[in-house]
This record gives C-alpha cells, sequence and structure tokens, in this order.
C-alpha cells in the first residue's frame, strides 16, 4: 500500500519524506489556504521535494474551467495530478484530461457507485472520504470495501486513495481491505511509529546497555 501525505506544508512534507513515508502527495484548497501562498508555488515546491504522484485541485465547477484550470495545473510538473470534484461536470472534465493524456483524481467520493462513475470517466485515482463519513454515523470504511469489490469485480485501473484518514486504524483496516493508497495527515503519520512497549523496550535496552564494560 502507497503511503501519502495529505498536507500542502512544505516543511511537514520534507519530514515525512525523510521517513521514507511520501510515496505522493494529495492537497485541497483548504490545506493551500492554510499556507498562506500561491497555489502555483505551492504545488511546483512540493513537485520538486517529491517524485510521487501530487494532487492539485481545481476550484472551477463547469467542465470548461475544470478543464482549463487542470492543463495549466498539469503544466506546473510532471507528476501533477489534477483534482476534480465529483459531479456530472467533473465527469466530463476527467474524460477530457485523460484524453489529453492528463493523469485525474476524482475527489469527494461517499458513495460506491460515484467512484464507479469515477472509474469509468477513466480517473486514475478515486478519493473516497472515510474520515468525514464516520463523523456523520457511517461507516466510512464499508465504502473502501465496496469500491475494491467494485473494481474487482469489473477490472478497473482506477487506484482506490482512502482519504480523510483520521487515526491509526483507519490505516489497518484500509491496508486489509486492499486499499491501493491512505493519505494521511503529518500528525497521524507520526502517531504510526508510537507503541508503549517499544518505548518501554527501548528504556530497558539503554538501562542494560549501561551495564556493558566499555
Ligand atoms: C484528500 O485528498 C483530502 O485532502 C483529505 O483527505 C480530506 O481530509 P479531511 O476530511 O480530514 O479534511
Amino acid at each position: 500500500m502507497k503511503f501519502y501525505i495529505d498536507s500542502a506544508d512544505i516543511e511537514e512534507i520534507k519530514q515525512a519524506n525523510a521517513m521514507g513515508m511520501v510515496d505522493g502527495v494529495t492537497t485541497n484548497p483548504s490545506l493551500v489556504a492554510k499556507t498562506g501562498r500561491k497555489h502555483e508555488d505551492v504545488i511546483k515546491d512540493i513537485c520538486a521535494e517529491t517524485g510521487g504522484l501530487v494532487s492539485a485541485e481545481v476550484l472551477a465547477t463547469d467542465a470548461d474551467g475544470m478543464f482549463s484550470e487542470g492543463m495549466e495545473l498539469a503544466k506546473l510538473a510532471d507528476n501533477v495530478v489534477v483534482k476534480i470534484p465529483m459531479s456530472d461536470e467533473g465527469l466530463v472534465a476527467v474524460k477530457r484530461l485523460t484524453s489529453e493524456g492528463i493523469r485525474t483524481n476524482v475527489t469527494l467520493i461517499f458513495s460506491p457507485i460515484q467512484a464507479l462513475l469515477a472509474a469509468k470517466a477513466g480517473a486514475a485515482l478515486a478519493s473516497p472520504f472515510v474520515g468525514r463519513l464516520d463523523d456523520i454515523s457511517t461507516n466510512g470504511m464499508e465504502l473502501i470495501s465496496q469500491i475494491r469489490q467494485i473494481y474487482v469485480n469489473y477490472g478497473f485501473k482506477t487506484e482506490i486513495l482512502a482519504a480523510s484518514i483520521r487515526h491509526p486504524i483507519h490505516i489497518l483496516e484500509a491496508a486489509l481491505i486492499g486499499a491501493d493508497i491512505v493519505t494521511v495527515p503529518f500528525k497521524v503519520i507520526t502517531n504510526l511509529t508510537q507503541h508503549p512497549l517499544t518505548d518501554k523496550g527501548l528504556a530497558q535496552f539503554l538501562k542494560d546497555a549501561e551495564k556493558v564494560p566499555q
């Protein structure tokens, strides 16, 4: 399973990359807004930091606007993936961008049928939002499971990018189901290495090491 970082913060991305945790990056308008920098500059810097795919989201909501914004974003770097929100217009834009050889990531997916449509339109990635479904008392991981089944049934090549990940159990469950990618916020990445028995074991090893003659 590939690990992406869900962030537009270049320092977080550098730190996670140094840990080998950045197979790719997802951004969205809310994450870019937090940086206080221009969208294009943020995306260029992130693309220079990682060779992995970097999702950059369009702001237009009509197909023509999404298509032309997507074409511009794709010019920023070879590893840009154009992120398109799920909608009728979005699917038109995905089909057009795909026919131009540009990879797309359909975002804001909350139902298995939306994921089926994204795959049929030719999206490289489909992003179901697990945590936001959990937030409204709906099992987000069940969505990942259903999409996996549909994509297997029909041999779709679209990769499932489990998004809106909130904690390590989401990652474990996504891996067990067979999601292709999880995109993880930096604070969750740093939680993944933690285990009380690791801390306890290390403290004991260091204590015992003091008894080793120098
Ligand atoms: C994915 O591409 C999105 O940027 C992201 O995972 C959304 O997560 P959130 O629900 O924590 O905002």
